[in-house]
C-alpha cells in the first residue's frame, strides 16, 4: 500500500504504455484466441486472451451460464442508442485505449491509473453472478474484475467519505446515443460506501475468461450483484469518495422510477414492471418465468447492511 502513488498523466511515456499494455496480456493468463475476433474488446492492451483457468464451469449451482451471444448482442447501454442491440451494433466505434480511471475525493492517496495497472496492483478472479435487470429479465455472467474494496483501500479514505460516485465518459462524437439528451449524460451512479466495500462488488475488466466487450463496458465496468443492473455503470472514468448521497443518472430522470439504493426485490414492483419474477435470457419463451429472489439470491451476504430500514421506502 505505502508504494502507490499517483502517476501524473505527463509521466506516462509511450514505452510506459507499451510495457504496461504487455503486462495486462501476461496478467491475464493469455491464449491467442482468434475466434472471438468480432465480440472481444479490440486493444492493444491484451484483446482476445482467454484466462484458461476461468469459466469452464458451465454451471453456477443448477443455473446455466447465460451464452456469450445473448451476453453480448441483448444490452443496455443507453450512450450507444436505447434499443437492446444498439450497443452491439455501435459499440465499436468507441476508443478504450488510452484510458485513465481516476479514484479522487475524499481520500488521503488519489490514484490514477490505466486498466494495466490497475490489474498489476490488485490481482483479478472471476465471479459467476447474477444480472437482473429491472425491465423484468436477467443472466448468469462469468465476469473476471476485481473487488472494488481492495482498490478502495489503497486510497485510504477520510471520515467524510460516506459515499462513492461513479462516472462514465461524455464523448458524444464516439457514442452516438449521446447525440440524443434522454439523460444527462455522462452516465453516472453512487453506492453508500459500505455497499462498495462489501466483498461481492466488483470492477470489472473481463468476461467469460476474455477482455470486456465494449457493448458491455470495457474497458472497466462496476458490478454489484443485489442490485438492479442499472446500477453496474459501463465505461467509468472517475470514481469519486464524497460525503453527500449521489444523485445517479436515473434518479435525476425519473426519481419516482428509480431511487438510489435499487436493491432487487420481489416485493416492491417497479411502476411500470412487477419484480417479483424474471426471464432468464436465452431460454425458451415459453419456459415459465423464474422467482426473483429477494436481493437477487445475496440476502445472506448483504441483508445486514440494510437492517432496520423500510425497503419500500428506501427502493
Ligand atoms: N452504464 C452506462 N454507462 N450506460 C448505461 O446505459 N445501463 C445499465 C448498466 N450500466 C447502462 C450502464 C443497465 S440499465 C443495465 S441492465 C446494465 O448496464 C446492463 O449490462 P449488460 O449490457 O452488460 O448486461
Amino acid at each position: 500500500m505505502t508504494n502507490i502513488k499517483k502517476i501524473p498523466a505527463s509521466e506516462i511515456t509511450p514505452e510506459h504504455i507499451y510495457n504496461d499494455r504487455r503486462n495486462f496480456i501476461k496478467n491475464l493468463g493469455l491464449i491467442l484466441s482468434s475466434s472471438a475476433l468480432s465480440t472481444f474488446a479490440n486493444t492493444s492492451f491484451g484483446a482476445l486472451n482467454s484466462l484458461p483457468s476461468f469459466a469452464q464451469a458451465k454451471n453456477h449451482g443448477n443455473e446455466k451460464l447465460t451464452s456469450l451471444k445473448d451476453i453480448t448482442s441483448y444490452n443496455n447501454y443507453y450512450e450507444f442508442g436505447t434499443s437492446k442491440s444498439d450497443p452491439h451494433d455501435h459499440a465499436d466505434l468507441l476508443k478504450i485505449d488510452p484510458w485513465s480511471i481516476s479514484i479522487e475525493g475524499s481520500v488521503a492517496k488519489p490514484l490514477k491509473l490505466d486498466v494495466d495497472e490497475l490489474i498489476k496492483l490488485i490481482p483479478i478472479e472471476e465471479r459467476i453472478y447474477r444480472l437482473r435487470c429491472v425491465e423484468g429479465w436477467s443472466m448468469v455472467i462469468p465476469w473476471v474484475g476485481i473487488p472494488l474494496n481492495s482498490l478502495l483501500k489503497k486510497v485510504s479514505p477520510t471520515g467524510n467519505a460516506k459515499y462513492v460516485e461513479f462516472v462514465s465518459l461524455k464523448r458524444p462524437s464516439e457514442m452516438i446515443g449521446q447525440k440524443d439528451d434522454m439523460l444527462d449524460w455522462p452516465y453516472t451512479e453512487g453506492l453508500r460506501l459500505d455497499e462498495a466495500m462489501h466483498p461481492l462488488t466488483i470492477l470489472a475488466v473481463g468476461l467469460y475468461g476474455k477482455v470486456l466487450p465494449k457493448q458491455n463496458g470495457a474497458p472497466i465496468r462496476l458490478v454489484v450483484p443485489w442490485k438492479y443492473g442499472f446500477k453496474s455503470i459501463k465505461a467509468i472514468t472517475k470514481i469519486r469518495l464524497v460525503e453527500k448521497m449521489p444523485v445517479s443518472t436515473w434518479m435525476k430522470a425519473n426519481s419516482r422510477e428509480y431511487g438510489f439504493y435499487a436493491n432487487v426485490n420481489p416485493e416492491v414492483d417497479h411502476p411500470r414492471w412487477s419484480q417479483s419474477t424474471e426471464r432468464r435470457i436465452g431460454e425458451s419463451l415459453l419456459a415459465p418465468r423464474l422467482k426473483t429472489e429477494m436481493f437477487n439470491g445475496y440476502q445472506k451476504e448483504v441483508a445486514h447492511l440494510y437492517q432496520g430500514m423500510d425497503l419500500n421506502r428506501y427502493f
